[in-house]
């Protein structure tokens, strides 16, 4: 494996060439993107795309996000890319949106889980967008972490869940976006978010007014749009508690205080209490919510308690990843 720190405005061409031979030959690279780090190989070849799922030791029916440099490049890979689809890359390309549309019959049904839809994303990160560019074919990436991890927010979270796994890490800092992109399935009467991200949900409907929340269902066995989407996800070693205000909070770290303890808290009457204190705003939040729960591992803390974000549109996305962290 080898590790290149790398700009993350103004990556070195050298660098990225090196780390665009590897593709070619089918090899695995990881890089930075704007939401997380991603687990990059050739996404029309099946061979690379396999050698993807062996790393993360994620199961072949998940389905992976084509990265594109733009709308162009997206309608190649799609079978209908209609007006909402279009509406959506103009606004959000590049940037944390994923769409999920009718796949291309010549894209290989490996990278879509075997399924007849593709998701499509257009990074906005300088090294993602070069490596697309010299690479000159889409690149497939999922998180760049093993399943059901913590997704990798800097380079040593890649290191240290997927180490020799991966050829090439592209070490370019911290990522600024720090959670996932929004999925958004376009094929339906209505746009349908299947993941909350990167985009928040009443920044979609500046867009299209009539985009509907995917409920997940909580039942493990039942059918799911996305097969993506477990309940565990995102998970630390440790347990995660979610306390419902400072008063919660206190008592649950009073009952655990025998525990290796992490207490995590966002606003003022809670801060005092808390070793890991986040931004009290969503962006803020997110950008820093994988590094805190990273951090917690690393600290061997056996049980997590997290102070509940407020219940509002804006932190969905946080309430979507607490969620799955904590289940079992
Ligand atoms: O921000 C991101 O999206 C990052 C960076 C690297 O781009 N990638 C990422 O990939 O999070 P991954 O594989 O960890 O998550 C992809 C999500 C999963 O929830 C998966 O179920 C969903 O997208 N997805 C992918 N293809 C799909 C499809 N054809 N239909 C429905 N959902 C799909
Ligand atoms: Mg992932």
């Amino acid at each position: 494996m080898k590790l290149v720190t790398i700009h993350p405005e103004h990556p070195d061409p050298a660098d990225i060439a090196a780390a665009v031979r590897i593709l070619r030959a089918g090899g695995l690279v990881a890089f930075p993107t704007e939401t997380v780090y991603g687990l990059g190989a050739r996404g029309l070849d099946p061979e690379a795309v396999g050698r993807i799922f062996r790393a993360k030791g994620r199961p072949r029916s998940h389905p992976l996000i084509l990265h594109v440099l733009g709308d162009d490049e997206a309608r190649e890979l799609a079978a209908g890319w209609n007006e909402r689809a279009d509406a959506l890359a103009r606004a959000f390309w590049p940037g944390p949106l994923t769409l999920v549309v009718d796949r291309a019959e010549h894209v290989p049904a490996e990278v879509a889980g075997g399924g007849t839809s593709i998701a499509l994303r257009a990074p906005i990160h300088p090294v993602a967008r070069a490596l697309i560019a010299q690479l000159g074919e889409p690149i497939a990436a999922p998180s760049a972490n093993r399943y059901q991890t913590i997704s990798p927010t800097a380079a040593s979270h890649v290191l240290k869940s997927l180490g020799d796994g991966v050829d090439m890490v592209l070490d370019g800092g911290a990522c600024t976006g720090g959670i996932e992109s929004t999925v958004v399935d376009v094929r339906g009467p209505r746009p349908l978010v299947l993941r909350p991200g990167g985009v928040d949900l009443p920044t979609l409907r500046t867009v299209v007014r009539d985009v509907e929340m995917h409920v997940p269902d909580v039942a493990k066995d039942a059918a799911r749009p996305s097969p993506g989407m477990d309940a565990r996800h995102y998970a630390p070693r440790g347990r995660i508690l979610l306390a419902d205000g400072p008063a919660h909070l206190a008592r649950l770290a009073h009952e655990h205080r025998e525990s290796p303890l992490a207490v995590v808290a966002h606003s003022e009457e809670a801060r005092p209490l808390a070793r890991h204190v986040l931004p009290d705003d969503p962006k803020g939040y997110e950008r820093e919510l994988f590094t805190t729960l990273h951090a917690c591992d690393d600290a061997n803390a056996q049980v997590i308690i997290i102070e509940s974000p407020p219940h509002d549109e804006r932190w969905l996305a946080i309430h979507d990843r607490l969620r799955r962290a904590a289940s079992t």
